[in-house]
Formats: C-alpha cells, sequence, structure tokens
C-alpha cells in the first residue's frame, strides 16, 4: 500500500501493510521472497540510472532488495522514523551502531543490563579499540544521568531489558544526554514499536533485534535479523 495512505493507521494496519508496493503480488498474500542478487535491464542506460540513484530499482542484492526493501520501509513506519535499514541479526546492527559512531578515545555510557551480547561488546570489544565504557546500575537513573553529565559521545539504552525486563525512563535519560550532546541509541527489540517508539520519545537512533517480536507476535524461532532506524 502507498506509504502515504499510512498516515494516521493504527500500528496493526502498518505491521501488515506499510512499505508494500503492491497489496497482491500476482495474488499473494504475503510478501515474496525475492533471491535474485542481480537484477536487469533492458539496456544499459536504464541500469545506471538506478545504479547513481536517478531512478528506484535495485542492482545487487548486498545493497537492495524488493523483498528487504518492503521489510525496511514497513519498520521505517512503524518506528515513525526517516529511514531504516536492516542486517542479518540483530547483533550485526547493533555491532555497526558502534563501529559507525565510536572512535579511539570516546566514551559510552549504558547499563549493566543490556542484552548478553551487547554486553560482550561492552566488557571485551570496545576497550580494545580504546573505547571507554560505563555501564551503571540499570535501576539508578540519577546514577545514569551523573555518568552522562561527566561527558560522552554516546548513551546506549534497552528497555524492557532481555531477560530481566527493567525498565527505563527514555524521555528523562533522552533528555540528559541531549543536554551533553551526546547520540542517544536504543535497543527496543523487547517492546517493539507496537508499544514503545524511542524516536518519539527524542531518541536518535533506535535498534530491533527482528528475530523476537518484529519476526511475527506469535512465536520466536523461525527468523534471524536485525534492522536500524
Ligand atoms: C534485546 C536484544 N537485543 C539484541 C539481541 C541480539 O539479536 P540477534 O540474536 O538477532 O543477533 C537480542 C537477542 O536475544 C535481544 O534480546
Amino acid at each position: 500500500m502507498e506509504n502515504s495512505k499510512m498516515k494516521g493507521k493504527k500500528q496493526g494496519t502498518k505491521a501488515v501493510w506499510a512499505g508494500q508496493t503492491e497489496l497482491f503480488y500476482q495474488g499473494a498474500t504475503q510478501v515474496p521472497i525475492v533471491n535474485s542478487v542481480t537484477f536487469g535491464y533492458d539496456n544499459v542506460d536504464d541500469w545506471f540510472d538506478v545504479a547513481i540513484g536517478k531512478k528506484e530499482g535495485h542492482i545487487y542484492s548486498r545493497n537492495t532488495n524488493p523483498t528487504v526493501a518492503v521489510f525496511e520501509e514497513k519498520v521505517r513506519i512503524l518506528e515513525n522514523a526517516e529511514a531504516a535499514t536492516s542486517f542479518s541479526t540483530g547483533m550485526a546492527g547493533i555491532s555497526n551502531t558502534f563501529s559507525a559512531f565510536l572512535s579511539q578515545g570516546d566514551r559510552v555510557v549504558s547499563i549493566k543490563d543490556t542484552y548478553g551480547g551487547t554486553s560482550i561488546i561492552f566488557l571485551e570489544f570496545l576497550p580494545k579499540h580504546g573505547i571507554e565504557v560505563t555501564l551503571c546500575d540499570t535501576s539508578n537513573h540519577e546514577e545514569i544521568e551523573l555518568e552522562v553529565k561527566k561527558g560522552c559521545k554516546m548513551l546506549y539504552l534497552e528497555t524492557p531489558t532481555n531477560p530481566t525486563l527493567k525498565i527505563l525512563d527514555l524521555k528523562r535519560l533522552i533528555k540528559c544526554a541531549h543536554e551533553v550532546g551526546a547520540l542517544v541509541v536504543v535497543d527496543n527489540t523487547f517492546a517493539s514499536p507496537i508499544n514503545q517508539q524511542p524516536l518519539e520519545l527524542g531518541a536518535d537512533i533506535v535498534l530491533h533485534s527482528a528475530t523476537k517480536y518484529l519476526r511475527t507476535f506469535r512465536c520466536h524461532g523461525g527468523v534471524v535479523c536485525g534492522a536500524k532506524i
């Protein structure tokens, strides 16, 4: 369904229809999986226009792919974001965010209850690259604010946390981080965009392990995927 038609629609409707360029692809009720790696055009000029971004289309599936594009657009609309991109797993999206935004000498403030894979990056990988990490008691907002005020490049939050299900006051912590010019990243996996939209609360970047609720609101175990919005 055209994205302009998604305005004002409820999250459930967006989850079903957003991002689809056609309602039914040759009658299919699900978006078909296009597993072609490369895409062909009638002539090289058309290929070139797509390659340089003058015309919409796909060239190579590592960059863009029709099925993946629908997924990204769906997540973008659900999170009310400017743009969305996807990864093979949630951890790939999280690692990419750190490597894209952090450099040697930067400082990150986060919480002790982030997902285990994220905690390992904080405890083992980032320090190896000269990035200082401070992990605060998740239930202690005063401590998080105090550490943020000392200065940091990024405040990284996850709420509810997996698996401890602790809850953060996003609005309060985001406000504090923005006062010191820090980027705020929120892992929204456990809330899903149905229940919480961190960008609306001021966050700069939202991450998902699409392996969980984004994949389906029914059960866990069929798909591994990540998204960054
Ligand atoms: C909150 C949260 N973030 C990130 C991840 C990592 O995602 P993935 O397993 O898709 O790499 C998980 C996985 O359990 C998670 O629960």
